[in-house]
């Protein structure tokens, strides 16, 4: 059975289908057969993405596949080791099906109150939904330059009783143009950039390794998926 990961927002263009290819591709970078089902079939925006990835042959390829529903995805996840739901927005019975059946659910946001509370409210329906709140994870998305919007942004989660994957990714030009080509944040033309992601990519990897118990996951250095 493959480890399931989730991406999941009730707002839309928080950076869903972004942290799905960015953890999609660290997993098959290191040999792992992974899947993102995207499961925004209207905009199918992961699906495109890989049609741009193919059409610049970028290595490793990454396999994505557009389900209707949840269940048809966990249906071919035995054939993969790593499945990534890249989630639709708006969509609360999906959004409840995917995280309960995940083995991390990821909840990527801003730093403004208006992108946190919201955030919050979902991961709040979902443990009630049984899901367990150690499998929540937030994930600060497009954030600006300011280390004390970003600390006031942790805080606030953490008041909240969840946990915050480690580092942020910046809002940044560079991760668009990559996107538009096909590439992962961690396949951008700037070092720096790439480290930034990695770092964000590493956090998740090391939670995944915790919540799984799979030696499979954990890599070398210090753990830190959360702080
Ligand atoms: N760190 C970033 N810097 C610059 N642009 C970003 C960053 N993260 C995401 N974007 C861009 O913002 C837009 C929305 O991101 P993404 O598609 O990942 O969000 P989403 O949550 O999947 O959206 P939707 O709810 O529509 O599915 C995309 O154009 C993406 O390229
Ligand atoms: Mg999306």
């Amino acid at each position: 059975m493959a480890i399931i990961t989730a991406m999941v927002s009730q707002k839309g263009g928080v950076g869903k289908s972004t942290l799905a290819r960015l953890i999609a591709r660290e997993f098959a970078a290191q040999k792992w057969r992974v899947k993102i089902a995207d499961l925004d079939i209207s905009q199918g925006t992961s699906f495109q993405w890989r049609a741009r990835r193919l059409e610049h042959q970028t290595e490793p390829d990454i396999a994505v596949e557009q389900f209707g529903r949840v269940d048809q995805a966990l249906k071919i996840a035995d054939q993969y080791d790593l499945l990534v739901f890249d989630g639709a927005p708006h969509s609360s019975q999906a959004t409840r099906s995917i995280a309960q059946a995940s083995d991390l659910t990821v909840i990527p946001t801003g730093l403004a109150v208006d992108d946190l509370q919201p955030a919050v409210t979902l991961a709040h329906d979902l443990v009630k939904n049984t899901v367990p709140r150690a499998k929540i994870i937030f994930a600060l998305c497009r954030v600006g330059n300011s280390p004390v919007e970003i600390e006031d942004a942790r805080t606030y989660l953490k008041q909240a009783g969840y946990g915050v994957l480690f580092g942020s990714l910046p809002e940044q030009v560079a991760y668009r143009r990559a996107s538009d080509e096909g590439r992962a944040l961690t396949e951008t033309r700037f070092q720096s950039l790439n480290e930034r992601a990695e770092e964000l990519a590493q956090a998740m990897v090391d939670r995944i390794s915790e919540l799984t118990n799979t030696a499979k996951t954990s890599q070398a250095g210090p753990k830190r998926s959360v702080a």
